[in-house]
């Protein structure tokens, strides 16, 4: 049987990531979620001290890009060796890391580390520029959308499973988040969100997760 790349992307929260988890499962692929090496570099920065300049002078970054190390172990995101699984999902993380993917040099080193990652097929991989940018040749492209307040509270409900509502941002205040994280996402001049033309759309809105993942799966076993 032949091995297929499996590029899904789509805007922030529209359910790209449980989908390719599942997805990969069923086939026996590799996951990777290419959103979380974003949000790696994006906490290096911010460990390093280096946000509020990065923002006056971006070539500050590039030092950092060159002893950056990202790998997944199952479920795990390990940056430089220690486990990040957490920390990448914190807020102040999610407010900065549409700024730090804006860069060119950021976005070349991931791509090459994603290639890589992908170079024996065999993956599915979620972001916002795999279909179009990292992986054009994927034989199977989905671009996932959904309504931004459906998006908001699917969020505050994964949000809410893990913390509680303690101190959680409002769904309102999550929503207006990840509008202006798909505005930035769509504005930048480096591989800026956008569907491929050869990409199978997807709203979720009133899908359920077993549906579109039983949709995607579909699609792929139609490819290999
Ligand atoms: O997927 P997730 O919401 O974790 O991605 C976080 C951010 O990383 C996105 O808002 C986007 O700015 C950036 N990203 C990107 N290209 C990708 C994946 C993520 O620019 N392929």
């Amino acid at each position: 049987k032949r091995k297929i790349i499996v590029a899904i992307d789509g805007p922030a929260a529209s359910g790209k990531s449980t989908t390719a988890r599942k997805v990969s499962g069923m086939l026996g692929y590799t996951y990777i979620d290419t959103g979380a090496m974003f949000r790696c570099v994006t906490l290096k920065a911010a460990r390093e001290g280096l946000l509020e300049k990065v923002h006056r002078e971006p070539v500050v970054i590039e030092p950092l890009l060159s002893s950056l190390t990202i790998e997944f172990d199952r479920d795990r995101v390990f940056l430089d060796g220690s486990d990040v699984t957490d920390a990448i999902r914190d807020n102040g993380v999610s407010r900065e890391v549409s700024f730090i993917s804006s860069l060119k040099p950021v976005r070349d080193r991931l791509k090459e580390m994603q290639r890589r990652m992908g170079d024996e097929r065999g993956v599915v991989m979620d972001g916002r520029d795999i279909g179009t940018v990292v992986f054009p040749d994927a034989e199977l492209k989905i671009f996932l959308v959904a309504d931004p307040a459906e998006r908001a509270r699917r969020r505050y409900a994964e949000l809410e499973s893990k913390h509680g509502a303690e101190g959680l941002p409002s769904p309102d205040e999550l929503e207006q988040e990840i509008i202006q994280r798909d505005r930035d996402d769509r504005g930048r001049t480096h591989a800026p969100l956008r569907k491929h033309e050869d990409a199978v759309e997807l709203d979720t809105s009133a899908l359920s997760i077993e549906e579109q993942v039983d949709m995607v799966y579909r699609l792929a076993m139609e490819r290999i």
